[in-house]
């Protein structure tokens, strides 16, 4: 057997470590071959660019950031962009990829990815080529895995950066707000937000009504408050309102979200004689070493990644169901996206200890 294995999209902690688990499983457990297909599914195109991952080569990574194959959150075969003499050409690949992977004698692929990679994974499938997903992303907007690796690593970088405002806020007297990241789900605002102790969290499931954002900070102010910390997930926006788009594709398919903690910090200083500042934390949340339960999580989603290529159970997602890992199909763990319920628990809890989501 010789396994394929791609990491897909935005990078995520916790990618080296699923990478290593497969390989050590494939190795030690089956003496199967595996293959490291670089850059995302464009390693698949012509020239293929790949590498053989070994025992060795897959040495200490498991706490390294990133990916070693190389990733890209543009590169889908399905609708291949070129730029060809200032004129943008979309191409269906599809067809150079599952030739190619039948020429370096791949019997699987998997494919490490979030929403859209595992979506061109489950295209790769119906066109013949056996495909097994893993999800990944640190937005955890998959609906078929109660968790996704990247996700608790990303929670605690933002907790970190909120713990370290509280201090300079508390000292300045300052109102002062922290995007995140997570595209359309508010899941690492909500965690972060709660674990980092935020007194506002503005998040895409519950558009915000400013004056209810304002009225809590002013409400803090009179019952002695000296400053204020507001979480603002990248993908929130205003009741009626839009998101804050930063980057758009040419077919209008948004690329980046971002500027929303500006937006609301301009419309508080406006409203208020608060004195605001705005932290984006950005990539920090993608980067660096995978916080232990990633390390596991990655770790065990790798090797039942190749128990279900063992037992031939193709088409398949490896799901985390707590305590257990299984495996849904594909197409289910595509089917939507996992958003924050406005009445779930974690936001009635926090609504019933005094948290503002605007509303
Ligand atoms: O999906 C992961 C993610 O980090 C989102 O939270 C964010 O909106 C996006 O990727 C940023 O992508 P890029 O790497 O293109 O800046």
């Amino acid at each position: 057997m010789r396994i394929g294995v791609l990491s897909g999209g935005g990078d995520a902690p916790g990618l080296n470590a699923v990478i290593r688990a497969i390989t050590k499983t494939a190795i030690f457990k089956y003496g199967w071959e595996v293959t490291g297909i670089i850059d995302g599914f464009e390693g698949l195109l012509t020239p293929t660019k790949t590498r053989q991952l070994t025992s060795w080569n897959t040495r200490g990574i498991l706490f390294i950031g990133g990916t070693i194959l190389g990733t890209t959150n543009r590169g889908n075969p399905f609708a291949h962009k070129t730029v060809v003499a200032g004129r943008e050409i979309v191409e269906d690949m599809s067809s150079m990829v599952i030739n190619n992977i039948k020429e370096l004698g791949l019997d699987v692929l998997v494919v490490i990815g979030g929403d859209g990679s595992l979506k061109i994974g489950s295209g790769i499938q119906k066109l013949g080529v056996p495909v097994i997903g893993v999800p990944k992303t640190i937005d955890n907007d998959l609906m078929a895995t109660h968790v996704t690796f990247g996700f608790q690593t990303a929670v605690d970088t933002a907790t970190e950066a909120l713990d370290k405002l509280h201090t300079t806020a508390e000292s300045h007297q300052r109102v002062i707000l922290l995007e995140v990241m997570g595209r359309y789900a508010g899941w690492i605002a909500l965690e972060a937000g709660m674990a980092g102790s935020a007194d506002v969290i503005l998040i895409p499931e519950i558009p915000f009504n400013i004056d209810k954002v304002t009225e809590k900070l002013l409400d803090r102010k009179k019952a002695g408050s000296k400053s204020s910390i507001v979480v603002v997930a990248e993908g929130a926006k205003p009741a009626g309102g839009e998101m804050a788009v930063r980057e758009k594709a040419s077919d209008g398919y948004v690329l980046r979200l971002g500027g929303m903690g500006e937006i609301v910090a301009n419309e508080i200083s406006r409203r208020t004689s608060f004195e605001t500042r705005v932290t984006v934390l950005g990539h920090v949340q993608r980067g660096g070493s995978p916080c232990p339960f990633d390390r596991l999580l990655a770790t065990r989603y790798g090797a039942a990644a190749v128990e279900l290529i063992a037992q031939k159970k193709f088409g398949e997602m490896v799901s985390y169901q707590p305590p257990l890992i299984t495996s849904v199909p594909l197409e289910q763990a595509i089917s939507c996206l996992k958003l924050v319920e406005p009445e779930g628990e974690l936001v009635k809890i926090a609504e019933g200890m005094g948290v503002s989501f605007g509303r």
